[in-house]
């Protein structure tokens, strides 16, 4: 089924130059960016997306990295989108990522891993929904 599913280009990634080269995949494979932007997020805003990992011993971590530059976050449509979009990016630690992969290819260690997608349908939406209104979301019919 055609799916939508969220990402982020981090800040890891934005700072080397590779936002073109991992959109560039995101495109070969077929997945169409159907919403696009670029933020700086604020502590407020990187630790609600990421509440889930709240009582994890990384969380801090986390939102120090998230919130150091610049992100691309993008609404990605295709055909499986979450799970496409996951073999694309590669395993969470890029020291286990597929060779090819975004992780594998542009990441250093499992906190800067370059890139973020959904899991899920569910987290699909919400990230989603978390990031963009619907009328920042362009339906592609051609
Ligand atoms: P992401 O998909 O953005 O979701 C949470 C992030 O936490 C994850 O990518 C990793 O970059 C980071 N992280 C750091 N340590 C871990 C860990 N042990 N397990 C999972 N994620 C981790």
């Amino acid at each position: 089924a055609i799916e939508r599913t969220f990402s982020i280009v981090k800040p890891d990634a934005v700072a080397a130059n590779h936002i073109g080269a991992i959109y560039a995949r995101f495109e070969s494979a077929g997945l169409k960016i159907v919403a696009s932007k670029m933020v700086h997020l604020s502590r407020e805003k990187a630790e609600g997306f990421y509440a889930e990992h709240k009582e994890r011993p990384f969380f801090g971590a986390l939102v120090d990295f998230m919130t150091s530059g610049p992100i691309m976050v993008q609404v990605l449509e295709g055909e499986n989108a979450i799970l496409a979009n996951r073999e694309i990016m590669g395993a969470t630690n890029p020291a286990e990522a597929a060779r090819g992969t975004l992780r594998s290819d542009f990441a250093t260690s499992i906190d800067e891993n370059a890139c973020h997608g959904s899991d899920a349908p569910e987290s699909a939406a919400r990230e989603i929904a978390y990031f963009f209104g619907e009328d920042e979301i362009c339906p592609r019919t051609r």
